[in-house]
């Protein structure tokens, strides 16, 4: 049999969730912490041909679950990591300090695993104090109270999305076309999403909406996913190349773009997935909106500009070579021609006309409109 004979796809889409009652609510979603301690995570590599889910029962295989994007996306990364927190108190049996040294070398571990989105880091800091005041109780109960925690994070971020969705749908109008760039939806997110989750709202309120995702090389997190999660919520969505996008903002075939973020500074500077700064600068020549939707947790002040955002370099082999689904992966790139690779950029605020959140509208993005928005 010839090699392109032997390539034929196993569809499996539609597998039943392991999980007996996900908190992100769809028949799919990102993470969940099962029974038993253990995580199931959607590995989202195989998407769209294979929904698998992984069980995850060692924090150091939750740190890999990330790193090689098993679950991406800001708050879903944050998410694993508070769970990733829980399997690490159920593997940690010790008194009070050996449970502490274990804890903390689980912090280390899964704040290193991907630099960018700040939510990962955020997770962690919120679940300090909850570590500290478990360390005395008897195992069960710390164990149980790190899940009660995480859980609670996972739902809180899921309600977040809800929240900025029902923010966002005001800057939707009836009939839109909405470019949209990588995922930020409940795949990204837990449940419901964020740039998604106001194309969701605008969906239930039965706007005619239709999006446009970009591709996103070099992971296509677009084709694969967003294109994946709207078409399984019958949402009309189309898959363009990044580099079509300037021209279906000339021929006006665009209304809108809407996109997540991985960490915003204090003066609306927004790093999300690469090539959003670019999208950005076409639809300011083309006088189209760009909104950012993110949940608080997305929100950095330590950060006082994009230039204080550490920017991942993942491997060139992402770049240089495309994996196919029979494990084998397409060379793109000639032998000995390097690539690079960043995994995102950054947005200045200038560029953004609002940024979404669970809070409200930042309208102008920048430092005065997220300082009311802080002080509430
Ligand atoms: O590399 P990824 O897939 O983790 O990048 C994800 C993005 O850039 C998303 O747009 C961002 O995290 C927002 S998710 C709600």
């Amino acid at each position: 049999m010839s090699g392109a004979n032997r390539f034929v796809p196993t569809l499996r889409t539609g597998q039943a969730h392991p999980h007996p009652a996900p908190i992100g609510g769809d028949a799919y979603s990102a993470v969940e912490l099962m029974p038993g301690y253990r995580l199931v995570i959607l590995d989202q590599r195989k998407l769209p041909l294979q929904e698998r889910y992984e069980f995850v029962s060692r924090v150091d295989e939750v740190a890999d679950a990330i790193r090689n994007m098993l679950v991406r996306g800001a708050p879903a990364i944050g998410i694993t990591a508070a769970y990733g927190l829980v399997v690490a108190a159920y593997a940690a049996r010790g008194d009070a300090p050996s449970f502490l040294e274990a804890m903390s070398a689980a912090d280390a571990l899964l704040r290193a695993s991907r630099p960018t989105a700040v939510n990962l880091a955020w997770a962690l800091d919120q679940m300090k104090p909850v570590v500290a005041n478990a360390a005395n109780l008897p195992f069960v109960q710390r164990t149980e109270a790190l899940a009660q925690a995480a859980s609670g994070l996972h739902r809180a971020e899921v309600a977040a999305c809800r929240m900025l969705g029902a923010h966002g749908l005001t800057l939707v109008p009836d009939g839109a076309t909405i470019l949209t760039h990588c995922n930020a939806g409940a795949l990204a997110t837990g449940g419901y999403g964020t740039a998604l989750g106001i194309v969701r709202a605008a969906h239930e309120a039965r706007k005619n909406i239709r999006v446009i995702a970009c591709e996103t090389r070099p992971y296509l997190q677009g084709a694969r996913l967003t294109a994946w999660e709207l078409h399984k919520d019958r949402i009309p969505v189309e898959v363009i190349s990044d580099s079509m996008v300037a021209h279906f903002m000339a021929k006006k075939a665009i209304d809108l773009v809407v996109v997540g973020a991985d960490r915003i500074a204090r003066n609306g500077d927004v790093a999300n997935k690469i090539g959003t700064y670019g999208i950005a600068c076409i639809a300011a020549a083309h006088g189209v909106p760009l909104y950012v939707a993110a949940p608080w947790s997305t929100v950095d002040l330590k950060c006082s500009s994009g230039e204080d955002i550490p920017i991942e370099e993942r491997p060139e082999r992402e770049l240089s070579h495309l994996p196919l689904a029979d494990g084998n992966q397409l060379q793109l790139v000639p032998d000995g021609v390097g690539a690079r690779n960043p995994s995102f950029d950054v947005t200045p605020a200038r560029l953004v006309a609002a940024i979404v959140t669970e809070r409200g509208l930042a309208r102008p993005a920048g430092e005065a409109s997220l300082a009311n928005l802080r002080n509430g």
